[in-house]
């Protein structure tokens, strides 16, 4: 069975009382341990580590990475916004985008760095901004993901500038005056280490070839183990690996390569957690079928199973003290869609798979684990007219404070004409 992380079960029947369930509760130390890890990536000749903000984009937890030390990936000109408005200051925010941000011109003019992700980027980046620096996303020509779904490099991936265009890349960035002095790629999220690896050496194989870049962004991807069972990436063993090759590089091509690394789910996985309520039990079992536990969150706050059945551990904490037996059961969210269910297997959203958890009771509290990142920040919003829920930080001293309050109705309907 699956334990509770950094929460105690009288903590979880309290804030279950204190804060109306679901709502999502970070701890403060989990994420400054995790920025100091990041920090702590080995390099010869300076780190910068980013927080890819996506994961987990609350103002706070952003004023509390950057405090930590962290600067910020954008992935699109709202989300640079949004980082702006948190407080954090223009030229330590960085745009890595899928979509060309309508407002990067004012962006940009602010302090805002601009990693341009293809052809049609650069020379939009080179029409506003002649003469400039400019960095670029190159697709290295391999990807790494825990599924399909996160797999962002080689060649089924739209993610980046393909390696063997770089020629195109030099005529474009030259007929604008632009400089390449910086170099992104980032294969995918829990990525295989190994594969990291080689994608790393790929990167300065290619930096080689681009010979006014100063700086090397390696991207996110590590793998984060929310299940007791799933192994998490070792930061300092990866980047010892890396050392060597960039010292080399430097060796070989005379330049001593900067180091970035831009992890989210390293950051954030396992510093959050869902709190839910259990509203009914229904079963099947009768013809060979399951007991399912129904709870007041699901897809609508974490859609991770449902998309890549992605894996978070389910804790079931009893609201009276009579003595539970433990039993296997499936877990349902709340809305009307049948994929809506915490507990597929492993990988694979169609299949289900029953956990062993306490004996259920209507009322008892559900806490569902490893909910830090692609959670609050990637859910299916408002599907059936569930509210996005609150988000509470337990704070270094204990104490418990709501970051982001509970949408109320009026708010969802607000711009409806
Ligand atoms: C450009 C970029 N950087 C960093 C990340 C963070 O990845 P992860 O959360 O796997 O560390 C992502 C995730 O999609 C990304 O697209």
């Amino acid at each position: 069975m699956e334990t509770l992380r950094f929460l105690e079960a009288s903590r979880v029947l309290e804030l279950q009382r204190e804060f109306s369930t679901p709502f999502y509760v970070y701890d403060e130390d989990t994420l400054l341990t995790r920025a100091r890890e990041v920090l702590s990536f080995p390099n010869p000749y300076g780190l910068v580590g980013r927080y890819a903000m996506k994961a987990l984009p609350t103002a706070e937890i952003l004023r509390i990475v950057h405090g930590a030390g962290l600067y910020i990936d954008a992935s699109s000109g709202f989300e640079a916004e949004r980082a702006l408005r948190a407080g954090i200051p223009a030229d330590k925010i960085q745009i890595t985008a899928q979509e060309l941000p309508r407002n990067l011109e004012a962006l940009v003019q602010q302090g805002v760095w601009f990693n341009a992700c293809s052809e049609r980027q650069l020379e939009h980046y080179g029409e506003l901004f002649p003469g400039t620096e400019v960095s670029i996303r190159v697709n290295p020509g391999l990807g790494s993901g825990h599924s399909n779904r996160t797999n962002v490099g080689g060649p089924s991936a739209s993610f980046g500038i393909w390696h063997e265009q770089l020629g195109e890349v030099e005529r474009t960035a030259a007929r604008h005056d632009l400089t390449i002095g910086r170099m992104h790629t980032h294969i995918g999220s829990g990525s295989d280490p190994d594969k990291w690896v080689v994608c790393a050496k790929m990167s300065l194989e290619i930096a080689a070839r681009l010979e006014n870049v100063h700086t090397l962004s390696l991207g996110g991807g590590f793998k984060v183990g929310r299940m007791a069972n799933e192994d998490s990436a070792d930061l300092v063993a990866i980047g010892q690996k890396i050392v060597p090759e960039i010292e080399a590089f430097a060796r070989e091509h005379g330049r001593e390569l900067e180091l970035e690394v831009e992890p989210g789910t390293y950051v954030a996985a396992n510093c959050g957690a869902l709190v839910c309520t259990i509203t009914d039990l229904v079963s099947t079992r009768a013809s060979d079928g399951y007991d399912f536990i129904k709870i007041d969150a699901g897809m609508s706050e974490i859609i991770r199973p449902s998309m890549y059945g992605g894996q978070h551990p389910i804790v079931v904490v009893p609201a009276d003290e009579t003595p539970r037996e433990t039993g296997d059961y499936l877990v349902a969210g709340h809305c009307c869609e049948s994929g809506d269910v915490l507990t597929p297997a492993p990988g694979d959203p169609e299949a289900l798979e029953t956990r062993t958890l306490t004996e259920p009771r209507v009322g008892d509290a559900v806490v569902i684990e490893g909910a830090g990142a692609y959670c609050a920040g990637m859910a299916a919003k408002n599907y059936n007219a569930f509210p996005e829920c609150a988000e509470v930080l337990l704070r270094s001293d204990g104490s418990a404070q709501l970051i982001r309050k509970r949408q109320t109705l009026d708010q969802m309907l607000q711009n409806e004409v």
